[in-house]
């Protein structure tokens, strides 16, 4: 996630930006920049050590603004990085968040006579500034009149040379907090580079904008009237700043869940016209409406979203797929020509498996998409084209929000593929409107955070676990048991519940517990029957089951509701109760939750 950070005051402002920046680096990024009013600017790709480098000149000034570049649109270059400016280079600006207009309002500057330098959305503010100050005069109105055309989300800081002491912030969607020193003040994405410097802070709401110099500061909302806040004084650490407050990174990116799926869908649900906007696949459409089959590949727990992928392909597009462990696809002899596809998931876009699963079906000439959280990455450049979650970075070496990021990127390459071909309109729109539901209903089963934390605690001295679950929800089976083993260390197997009197079902006694997803769908009374066959061999069961379903309590008392959505996108709801289960048994065994034993966040190696 992109990070800003500015400093007005009586002290040299490039120190405390650096040292602003080095205590954002937690957030994941990919470039850096600092403006310095009659100083200037200094970009680099990389590291912050790589933007100290570069300071071959002294950069004195007594403000200034800082960012942290987590690459959205256009990749991570020196020409991309923050701050961005105007025409005039004195208006400047860092952004977190996503403008979804950009392209219409850049068009707009552009006939004006506007010069771009970069293909990010953020430059486009910077010149809507600048037209409006042409207007207005003044730089305070200036920065709303262009706020109030844009659509998206943001967290800004904008500096103006002319005005050297002032720096404006404003927020809507990205979060904003100023921080209230002595004859100083400063604006961050997270209080994290502020603690050191005052505890005296104010989180912006959305739609309100800040105006701070080194002795004032005042908040105004979009109609430029005047915004009384109390400061509060925050008692946290930085440690605990950068995890939100929660204990591990890993609580935190499963609470971000409703978040993340609404930045995944933001701009893209066509929900009237039951489409989709993917601008990553748009370049390759008319080579997707020739394709006869997709081969989906990735490794761990983006497999698994393959195999959920498949399910909706096939239902919903109608194209024959199969799903490759990626450390597998390579050394098969996989018959492709032109009119395959080879999807790749990974939330990195460095896993070495995936990607020379790519290079293999390139070099048959199949057509190579991503789906990627990571803007730049290998396998975003090595693809043909492709769709980005917008997830924004993962810490925690367990994916838990990435996946549900891809889950739900699949879900709309699905909608994009199937209204190509036979989909309906009115099964686009239900697809649609479910899908832009989803925040909401993972939202409620976040609230059911006790209740799972309570059965972690009742089942803490289990040793083996089995996960089951049927269709759609079978990858989530597999997925659930891969969350528990990765971060407690539990032995635990996923199954296709149909196949418990193939073999598991000898495992089962009343010190070896079972995990069933059983929703109201259409494999529900086969997942009665094969808890029923558990239940018979005094096996424990803890189920996750749909909302207002009371069958249930007489099959066990560890029942884990969740609201009711279609079939295809259950798993996205299912997943949420047992990434939270897996957490709170690592916590349990005080394990090192974010950074579990013998794993890598990225396994770059073969
Ligand atoms: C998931 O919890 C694991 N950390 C791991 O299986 C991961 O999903 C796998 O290594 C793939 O990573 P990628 O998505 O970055 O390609």
């Amino acid at each position: 996630m992109c990070g800003i950070f500015a400093y007005t005051g009586e002290k040299e402002s490039l120190p405390i930006l650096i040292d602003g920046l080095t205590c954002l680096e937690y957030r994941g990024y990919d470039s850096a920049g600092i403006f310095i009013p009659h100083s200037g600017l200094i970009k680099s790709v990389g590291a912050v050590d790589n933007l100290k480098k570069k300071l071959s000149k002294a950069m004195p000034g007594k403000s200034g603004i800082a960012h942290l570049r987590w690459a959205t649109h256009g990749e991570p270059t020196e020409a991309n990085a923050h701050p961005h400016c105007d025409c005039n280079k004195k208006i400047y600006v860092v952004h977190n968040g996503i403008i979804e207009n950009y392209k219409e309002l850049k068009n707009k500057l552009l006939l004006e006579g506007h010069i771009f330098i970069s293909e990010t959305d953020t430059e486009v503010l910077a010149h809507l500034i600048e037209h409006y100050l042409s207007i207005k005069q003044d730089f305070e109105k200036a920065v709303i009149s262009a706020l109030k055309d844009v659509r998206g989300t943001y967290g800004i800081s904008v500096s103006y040379d002319n005005e050297p002491e002032k720096i404006i912030a404003a927020r809507f969607g990205a979060p904003v907090v100023l921080g209230l020193g002595d004859r100083e003040n400063f604006i961050a994405s997270d209080a994290s580079p502020i603690l050191r410097h005052t505890k005296n802070v104010i989180y912006l709401r959305d739609g309100e904008v800040a105006v701070i110099t080194p002795k004032t500061h005042r908040i105004y909302n979009l109609d430029s009237a005047e915004v009384t806040r109390d400061k509060q004084i925050l008692d946290w650490d930085a440690d605990q700043v950068k995890k939100d407050g929660y204990e591990h990174f890993m609580l935190k990116e499963i609470m971000e869940g409703p978040e993340v799926v609404e930045n995944t869908i933001r701009g893209r649900l066509i929900i009237e016209e039951g489409q989709v906007k993917l601008g990553g696949l748009e370049v390759v459409a008319d080579r997707l409406r020739q394709i006869n089959r997709i081969i989906i590949v990735g490794c761990g727990t983006a497999y698994y979203a393959g195999l959920v992928g498949e399910y909706m392909l096939e239902e919903y597009a109608g194209i024959p797929v199969e799903v490759e462990i990626g450390s597998e696809f390579r050394y098969r002899k996989p018959i492709i020509d032109k009119n395959t596809v080879l999807l790749a998931i990974s939330q990195s876009g460095e896993t070495a498996d995936t990607l020379e699963a790519i290079r293999e079906a390139k070099r048959k000439g199949a057509l190579t998409l991503g789906i990627v959280n990571t803007v730049g990455s290998t396998i975003t450049r090595e693809t043909d084209a492709g769709v980005h979650n917008h997830a924004g970075p993962e810490i925690g070496v367990a994916s838990t929000k990435a996946f549900i990021s891809q889950l739900t990127a699949l879900a709309l390459v699905t909608l994009f593929i199937g209204r190509q071909r036979n989909m309906s309109l009115s099964v686009g729109q239900e697809i649609a409107k479910e899908i832009k539901l989803l925040p909401k209903k993972i939202k409620e089963i976040l609230k059911s955070v006790d209740d799972i934390k309570a059965i972690a605690k009742k089942y803490k001295n289990s040793k083996d676990f089995l996960y089951v679950g049927r269709k759609y929800n079978y990858p989530i089976a597999l997925e659930g048991a891969l969350k528990l083993k990765e971060v407690s260390y539990i032995h635990a197997e996923g199954y296709g519940a149909g196949e418990m009197k193939h073999g598991p079902l000898a495992m089962i006694d009343e010190k070896f517990p079972t995990v069933a997803i059983s929703l109201k769908d259409s494999v529900y009374e086969k997942m009665l029957s094969n808890i029923q066959e558990i239940r018979a061999r005094k096996g424990k069961v803890i189920i996750i089951a749909t909302k207002g379903d009371k069958t249930l309590t007489d099959f066990s008392e560890d029942i884990i509701y969740i609201p009711k959505t279609i079939e295809m996108l259950s798993p996205i709801l299912s997943i949420v109760p047992l990434q939270l289960l897996a957490y709170y048994f690592a916590l349990g065994k005080k394990l090192n939750v974010d950074r579990p034993r013998n794993l890598a966040k990225s396994v770059t190696v073969e």
